[in-house]
């Protein structure tokens, strides 16, 4: 299978780009693996015709608004985020009437016509820096309410508004059960992604993206850690730091909708691409180049 779809990549100019929390197979034969800024900033510069995207629909989403003239194709285009789901345009538009002067601050974790309605996209590796750098004082930060809280701790001298968003996979890693692992892990620095309700974060030795986690992890000198996050890190962990051990809070740390992206889809849409049963990323034209807008503003002012 390794081999067929490393053919079918080069005749067919494609370049793969995988999440962290795909599963490792998926991960081994992707081009690059990232976070979602490290993928979006990917997905703009890249030189190859096609794009297919092991990952949920928002980020194959952002790569078509940051490439209108390439193929985007998912692994399954009904991989998606429960939190995406969770602001829709028309509640934007609401937020807005009613508070003329915030910024609306959209989480990449959103569709395109949550973004079209948005100033500003951000991922978890960039909020911080993006959010201080706005000239709004007042930020309406969807969908996330975590992430937004704990980016609000950093910005105090912004004024935060939330939204009622959350991951479900995060959610369930709860306070009581992180509590529990550092019983049994006591040596071991708790690393969180911001996705995770505040309760677990004030436990945490360190919150970051998933990029940054797998930093911290190889460059610190622990040999045991507790991780608060999705599964499918542990595979670049693993790889990394033969050495060091790795804990979930809870098993299995899953998200559904990246475990949906399988070889076997990557082999079927590499061997189909072109055909009509392929499943490409089409979005409405109008809406895309006003989505395009905040992700493109969210690369300038992240860099
Ligand atoms: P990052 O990879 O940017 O940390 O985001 C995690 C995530 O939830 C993707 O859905
Ligand atoms: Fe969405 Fe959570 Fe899955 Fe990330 S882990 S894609 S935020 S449901």
């Amino acid at each position: 299978m390794n081999e067929k779809i490393c053919r079918l990549k080069q005749e067919k100019d494609v370049v793969i780009l995988a999440h962290y929390y795909v599963d490792g197979a998926v991960q081994e034969i992707a081009d690059f693996v990232g976070d979602s800024y490290a993928l979006a900033e990917l997905a703009a510069e890249t030189k190859h015709k096609n794009i297919l995207f092991a990952g949920v629909s928002f980020m194959g989403e952002s790569a078509k608004l940051l490439n209108p003239d390439k193929h985007v194709y998912m692994a399954d285009l009904t991989a998606g985020c429960p939190m995406a789901d969770m602001v829709t345009a028309e509640q934007v538009r609401t937020i807005r009437k009613k508070y003329p002067d915030a910024a609306v601050v959209c989480y990449v974790n959103s569709s395109a016509e949550v973004k079209a309605e948005s100033d500003i996209c951000v991922t978890s590796s960039n909020a911080v820096k993006v959010v201080k750098k706005l000239t709004q004082n007042q930020i309406y930060f969807i969908p996330d309410s975590h992430l937004a809280r704990f980016v609000a701790k950093q910005a105090p001298e912004k004024e935060f508004i939330y939204h009622n968003g959350y991951c479900p996979t995060h959610r369930s890693i709860e306070r009581n059960l992180l509590l529990e692992a550092k019983q049994k892990y006591p040596n071991a620095p708790v690393l969180a992604h911001p996705e995770c309700a505040e309760d677990v974060l004030e436990l945490a030795d360190y919150v970051g993206s998933t990029t940054e986690i797998i930093r911290f992890a190889k460059e610190s000198p622990a040999k045991e850690y507790i991780i608060a996050t999705e599964t499918g890190v542990f595979y670049q962990l693993e790889k990394e730091n033969p050495d060091k051990r790795f804990y979930p809070v809870i098993s299995p740390q899953v998200c559904p909708d990246m475990k949906k992206v399988t070889m076997e889809k990557i082999a079927n849409v590499l061997e189909n691409m072109g055909s009509e049963s392929c499943p490409e990323v089409i979005l409405d034209t109008q809406i895309m180049e006003r989505a395009a807008r905040p992700l493109e503003k969210m690369l300038e002012m992240a860099r």
